[in-house]
């Protein structure tokens, strides 16, 4: 039976264009989704918008709109931006989509039957930035530790859903798979709020109407995180794509690990739903060592990332820059370097010197020897891990090594169509293993070397055909010092 894979990313809040903090999170899944489509496996790769909540309601008034108009505005744009970063997700969904909110119903009266949610009254604090509640403590005086704006304090009627009860259940399922929380370095403290003790949560909102209405209080709309996150358990129950779920990895960032963590497997559990496999949270994008976020002002275009040095080279930056799982740094000079240095002057000087000499001299099959040199069973690893810098070292390591072959070989003095041929064909595995980072680049190599991203060919002997000398991949930028 082919292997199936299920990746999404976090539903962005549609109240703003995204930004490279988003673009992020959704290249990683791109790049897995790709990896594992090269493999040979079914794959589903979901991503979406959050549309509910206070935090649209906010937005919708200050742009004069009714939030659904409003957000239907906004949708357009994340496609455009998922389009220019070549981003292939096999699904876009919302939160407002009937199937989704049908589902989220549902779910919410079969809890709700099973006795985990019961009548109450909340008062305490609520940051609407977050979409998240707040204890006195957790605040800086009175403004949230995040957002750094005035916090909101509530008291409304709500149902609250009896997260206590599964603090047992959470710390054995953190026990019994310990990669549900990953990286690792995320995992204690996560633990250690969980041990602290967890308190029930309150799930609806009567103070505005934009949301899933509670099927047993029409009053009432769940609270917005509750709708969210069944969005990815929703999108697997269309027809054909239920064998999906379990999600195999949820991709998000560290800020929305408790979400995920915490209140994502108590929901199933109370529905009586499998688990997910695991949870990945990576770290933030500063800009001069800023978080880059919408509600803070600083912000940073998919059009001004891309703009840069072109899409392959924004997704390679992003992937080779950080590591993922942990914090990283934006400069537009990092990334003009490594355009320069990795992109330009290795790989496309690797092949451009290759095919040019292909096509003059010819190629002639042999065993290739040099293509011992790349350890696929250590890049197949570290893709399992996702350490997605490592897999760049690795490729690129093998990259240094084909310059150095054709430097010590010198093709254009020998005119050996064998020491070609060896090239060539490295170059294929080069390509192949370099498609979820940089496809459109792969693909033109995959024409005009004549063979198709797959895995397995990898291990294939590439077939003997006209190469002709490839256009240039990346052009150079000049970078102004001034
Ligand atoms: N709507 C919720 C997610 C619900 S998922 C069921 C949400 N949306 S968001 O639009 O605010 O943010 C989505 C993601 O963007 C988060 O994972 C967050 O970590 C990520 N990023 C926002 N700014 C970021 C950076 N500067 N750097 C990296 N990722 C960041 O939260």
């Amino acid at each position: 039976m082919t292997k199936k894979f299920y990746v999404t990313t976090p539903i962005y809040y549609s109240n703003d264009i995204p930004h490279v903090g988003h673009a992020y999170t959704t290249i990683a899944a791109d790049i897995l989704s790709r990896w594992h489509k090269i493999k040979g496996e079914d794959v589903f790769f979901l991503t979406g918008t959050d549309d509910h909540g206070k935090k649209i309601v906010q937005a919708a008034e200050k742009a004069g709109k009714l939030p659904k108009e409003f957000t239907d505005s906004l949708i357009p744009k994340f496609k455009e931006a998922w389009k220019k970063l070549n981003l292939g997700y096999d699904r876009f969904i919302r939160t407002t989509d009937k199937d989704h909110e049908k589902i989220v119903q549902e779910i919410l009266q079969k809890v709700f039957d099973k006795g985990d949610i019961y009548k109450g009254k909340y008062e305490g604090f609520y940051c609407t930035g977050c979409e998240a509640y707040y204890t006195e403590k957790d605040l800086e005086k009175e403004f949230c530790p995040i957002h750094k704006t005035k916090i909101e304090k509530l008291k409304e009627e709500s149902y609250f859903f009896k997260l206590s009860k599964y603090q047992k259940p959470l710390l054995d399922l953190y026990k019994k798979n310990p990669d549900f929380i990953s990286p690792k370095t995320r995992k204690q403290e996560i633990i250690n709020r969980v041990k602290d003790g967890l308190k029930d949560l309150s799930i609806s909102r009567t103070s505005f109407n934009w949301g899933v209405p509670l099927p047993f209080d029409k009053k009432h709309v769940a609270y917005v995180w509750f709708d969210a996150l069944f969005n990815y358990y929703s999108a697997t129950r269309q027809k054909g794509k239920e064998k999906f779920w379990p999600a195999d990895v949820h991709f998000i960032g560290k800020d929305i690990l408790w979400f995920h963590t915490v209140y994502w497997p108590a929901f199933l559990l109370s529905a009586g739903i499998e688990l997910p496999k695991r949870v990945f949270a990576h770290g933030w994008w500063t800009f001069d060592k800023e978080k880059i976020s919408k509600s803070r002002g600083k912000v940073l275009g998919v059009n001004e990332l891309t703009g840069i040095a072109g899409v392959d080279s924004a997704r390679y930056f992003l992937f080779r820059e950080s590591v993922f799982g942990e914090d990283a740094d934006f400069s537009e000079k990092a990334l003009i370097d490594r355009h320069n240095n990795e992109l330009a002057d290795k790989l496309g000087n690797l092949i451009s010197r290759v095919s040019a000499l292909a096509e003059k001299y010819g190629i002639e099959k042999c065993e290739n020897k040099l293509l011992k040199k790349l350890n696929l069973n250590e890049i197949e690893k570290l893709f399992s891990n996702y350490e997605l810098d490592k897999v760049l070292n690795e490729i690129f390591g093998f990259i240094d090594s084909c310059n150095e072959y054709i430097q010590s070989k010198k093709p254009w003095e020998t005119h050996d169509k064998k020491v070609l041929y060896e090239l060539c064909d490295s170059i294929k595995a080069i390509a192949i293993l370099l498609y979820p980072f940089i496809p459109e680049t792969s693909e033109k190599i995959a024409k005009n070397f004549g063979f198709e991203i797959k895995l397995d060919n990898i291990k294939k002997p590439l077939a003997v055909k006209k190469i002709k000398k490839n256009e240039i991949l990346f052009k150079k930028i000049e970078v102004n010092n001034g």
